[in-house]
């Protein structure tokens, strides 16, 4: 069991004070909107694994609201890091602070999970990583959104092959409201914008699919409200081998009427909504007798809990003598990232979000906005 203090304890930082607090894994928001017990195959004991030594942060009432929740405040910073029972520290803060934390947190010999993007640039993080190799302390990306069921789901159709190879992918989140970021997440100065603030989650995913090279890079932003962030980007990376894949992410983006995720391959496509294991592989082919559609077969992968023959209407277009092949339960464990922390700092497992692929994040989110800036392609590896 290793013990773990929060500096900052706002939306996240008090979402995982819950999570690990209460030993669930589950931080408020996510209880159980998001998160569909159903299509959680395994799921790691975080009790068994992790103690909330406390939290710390500077603003009276977030203090006010961990104590009432039962947690340890720390007085300051200082105090956890002078707590010879704390193992971990978790960087919760804006994102201009994690440099400076994450650093004094491993020279006081403490391990280190941050938050994403771990740091504004990648010299920030060149920094950072230099202090973990020659401290031998663990630094940790949180870069959780490789465990999203939607995530999984694309990336069961994708590395299976489900619909043949894949050619292209589209990946969308809404996010920011109709005023566009908020708080210090508008502030270019805090580390604010939609491309520090859901870019590192999209890109992340997106070069855990496909491994080859990002050749050429391409990028606009949008800013309606006069912040000097990017309140939202359209992004295409277009690598190595062929593929290509373009993100977006904006207030405008209303999650619910397009699929997050579109993948497609050879012999159909892929979809599968925002958050959830929601999703349907469709393969074209040969028309049948009768159908006026090119659409001949498909694969629901939703939930498990849909039954055959039931109606599936993920897909306007679909007729109605569409083939439901039931695919295995998608395995999912929520608590995952936390597990894979532990088992690094204990040595019983390798580290599965490395620092130089948070660092390679931040370069192809620099020539994404370097882009936009020369409104013209980048050449990147
Ligand atoms: N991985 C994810 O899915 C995810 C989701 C949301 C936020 N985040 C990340 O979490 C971090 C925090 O975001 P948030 O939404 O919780 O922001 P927030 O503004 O809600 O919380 C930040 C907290 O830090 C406190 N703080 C500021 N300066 C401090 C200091 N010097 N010492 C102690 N406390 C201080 C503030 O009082 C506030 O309570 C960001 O890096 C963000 O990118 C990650």
């Amino acid at each position: 069991m290793l013990n773990i203090a929060i500096v900052g304890c706002g939306n996240m930082g008090g979402g995982h004070a819950l999570a690990i607090g209460y030993g669930t894994g589950y931080t408020d928001w996510q209880i159980p909107q998001v998160i569909d017990e159903e299509i959680e195959a395994t799921t790691t004991d975080i009790s068994k694994i992790l103690h909330l030594s406390g939290i710390c942060d500077i603003d009276p009432v977030r203090r006010e609201w961990a104590r009432n929740e039962g947690f340890r405040v720390y007085e300051s910073y200082e105090e956890i890091l002078d707590d010879p029972e704390v193992d971990i520290v978790l960087v919760a803060l804006p994102n201009h602070l994690h440099r400076e934390y994450a650093i004094r947190a491993m020279r006081a010999g403490k391990h280190v999970l941050c938050e994403k993007p771990v740091c504004p640039t990648s010299a920030e993080l060149e920094e950072v990583l230099k202090v973990s190799r020659e401290t031998g302390k663990v630094f940790y990306p949180r870069q959780n959104r490789r465990w999203d069921p939607d995530f999984l789901l694309i990336k069961k159709m994708y590395d299976e092959q489900l619909a043949g190879k894949p050619l292209s992918l589209e990946n969308r989140i809404g996010g920011g409201g109709a005023d566009g970021p908020f708080g210090w997440r508008k502030e270019k100065r805090f580390g604010g914008g939609m491309m520090l603030d859901w870019g590192v989650h999209l890109i992340d995913r997106i070069v855990q699919l496909n491994k080859s090279k990002i050749k050429q890079i391409f990028c606009q932003v949008i800013n309606l409200n006069g912040t000097d962030v990017d309140e939202g980007f359209n992004l295409t990376l277009v690598f190595e081998d062929g593929f290509i894949a373009y993100i977006e992410s904006g207030a405008g983006h209303y999650d619910g009427i397009t699929p997050a995720w579109r993948l497609n391959c050879e012999k159909g496509i892929g979809e599968a909504q925002a958050m959830t294991g929601e999703g349907a592989v469709v393969l074209l082919g040969k028309k049948r007798e009768g159908d006026f559609s090119a659409v001949h077969n498909a694969l629901p992968v939703r939930k498990p809990t849909v039954k055959r023959g039931e109606e599936f209407n993920f897909f306007l277009h679909m007729p109605k003598n569409v083939d439901e092949v039931p695919l295995e339960r998608l395995v999912f464990d929520r608590n995952a990232l936390y597990r894979n922390l532990v088992g690094c700092i204990e040595g019983t497992e390798e580290q599965i979000v490395k620092g130089e692929e948070a660092l390679r994040v931040l370069r192809i989110m620099e020539a994404a906005l370097l882009s936009a800036e020369r409104n013209s392609f980048v050449e990147f590896e």
